[in-house]
């Protein structure tokens, strides 16, 4: 995979980082989950969030199950969304099919999504790109629900972000052929 300016001539990306292996078993009832679904803003600043979660949020928001499909429906199949990790030293891609994570930009674009003053807190920034045709936004939806429900069983919160900079993160990104960043997410263990 090969964005932004980090790609080497081969079309690799310049660092990878592979994820722990999802636990895709167990967890809350989804019933449960459903019911108990809301938006939380207060993180605990004092605490990470570990590689082996990080993992598992990623993977519910645009994984591969183990039918060989992806962790949501795409419109004709196109598996065509893109998903971002944001750090404050750089920007990450996630390769679902790898189950890693691939440097694509030395930069910090948190600020480019910090139109309030809480996502300064939150420990994980996903970033969700997609075609801004009338199926990339429902892609990006039904990613974003996955991680709300992921979190209301693991006891993190997050919220789902439109409040963004999204011009400028498309440009920063490299996005060509119709393709936008859309939404931003937080996640987080909650402010106790
Ligand atoms: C498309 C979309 C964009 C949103 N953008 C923001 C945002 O930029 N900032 C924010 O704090 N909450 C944002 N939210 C969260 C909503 O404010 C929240 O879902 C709503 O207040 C209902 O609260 P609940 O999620 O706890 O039920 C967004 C929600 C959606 C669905």
């Amino acid at each position: 995979m090969c964005m932004g300016m980090l790609c080497t001539d081969a079309g690799q990306a310049s660092e990878i980082k592979k994820l722990p292996t999802p636990v895709i078993s167990g967890g809350m009832p989804v019933m449960d989950a459903i019911n108990k679904r809301a938006s939380g803003r207060l993180y605990d600043k004092s605490r990470p969030v570990d590689d082996q979660t990080l993992s598992e949020i990623l993977w519910v928001a645009w994984g591969m199950n183990t039918g060989g499909k992806r962790t949501i429906a795409t419109a004709r199949n196109q598996q065509n969304m893109k998903l971002y990790v944001l750090t404050p030293e750089a920007v990450w891609f996630y390769n679902a099919p790898e189950n890693q994570l691939e440097k694509v930009l030395d930069k910090n674009l948190i600020p480019l999504t910090a139109t309030q003053e809480f996502v300064n807190d939150a420990p994980v920034h996903l970033l969700f790109a997609a075609k801004d045709d009338k199926w990339g936004r429902c892609h990006v939806g039904s990613a974003y629900q996955n991680v709300y429900l992921y979190a209301t069983s693991k006891g993190l919160a997050t919220v789902i972000r439109g409040l963004i900079d999204a011009e400028a993160l498309t440009k920063e990104l490299g996005l060509t052929d119709g393709e936008k960043v859309i939404a931003h997410q937080t996640v987080g263990w909650p402010e106790k």
